[in-house]
């Protein structure tokens, strides 16, 4: 079994208080969390094909009862972006892999825009099982909880380590309250580059799946030019750090 530090479940969280003693107070869990089982099966020395595969089996929470397959993350192995989202969506969920769907779309269209090429990036998700629940003959998507967020995490934090991204993306709330801890509002503070731990900074910005629910044409396509703004900081920051 791979020792993964008990206190990257604490350090969790302080990057997005900035700081102060009220914020990292404020953002520390009330009970410790118990280690995810899921570190157990993490390989010695693991590769992302290594990791990948053993996530196959992850049992960690329950939702691996209700997805047809772990829909681990994909993309180049030393990208210089990671993008975090939520967790598969239907379509993810049948193909096995993240962001294929009408969310990935509007992420696609985005990446283009900006000059970010998706095949240079990593993109993943907090939670790599589609958690929904019937309605009619059709899967409706659930927010994840804390519990499966957290028994999740190691394969978030694996992948982090070995991709070793200049800027991690977290796309919606979830990703950047997993992240940047629970008190973190992506409505207040995105788009901004942010101190992290595990890379040199962090942004947050909306879910592109929020952009498609937006009510009519015109607020949809000022949220997609919001998100493209946001996009356009990652674009900057890398094109200033060239790439190593
Ligand atoms: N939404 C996500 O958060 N991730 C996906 O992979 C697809 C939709």
């Amino acid at each position: 079994m791979r020792a993964v530090p008990h206190s990257l479940f604490f350090a969790q969280g302080l990057t997005a208080t900035r700081g102060t003693l009220r914020g990292i107070v404020r953002d520390m869990p009330r009970r410790p969390p118990e280690p995810s089982p899921a570190l157990r099966l993490i390989p010695a020395h693991p590769t992302l094909p290594s990791a990948r595969d053993a996530a196959k089996d992850c049992r960690a929470c329950d939702l691996w009862k209700r997805g047809t397959q772990t829909v681990f993350g994909e993309g180049a192995p030393h990208a210089r972006v990671l993008f975090v989202g939520e967790q598969p969506g239907d379509k993810e969920d049948v193909e096995g892999r993240p962001f294929v769907g009408p969310a990935g779309a509007v992420l696609d269209k985005a990446l283009v825009e900006t000059g970010i090429d998706r095949k240079q990036t990593y993109v993943t998700n907090a939670v790599k099982h589609f958690k929904w629940e019937p309605r009619g003959k059709r899967r409706i998507h659930k927010k994840p909880n804390l519990l499966e967020i957290a028994a999740c995490r190691p394969w978030l934090d694996v992948e982090m380590e070995l991709v070793k991204p200049e800027v991690v993306v977290c796309l919606g709330a979830t990703a950047a309250q997993a992240l940047l801890g629970r008190n973190f509002r992506v409505t207040r503070q995105r788009g901004q580059l942010l101190p992290f731990g595990a890379a040199p900074c962090v942004l947050a910005t909306v879910h592109p799946s929020s952009i498609l629910r937006a009510p009519d044409d015109e607020s949809r396509q000022r949220e997609y030019e919001l998100f493209v703004d946001d996009l356009r900081v990652v674009a900057r920051a890398l094109h200033g750090r060239k790439a190593a």
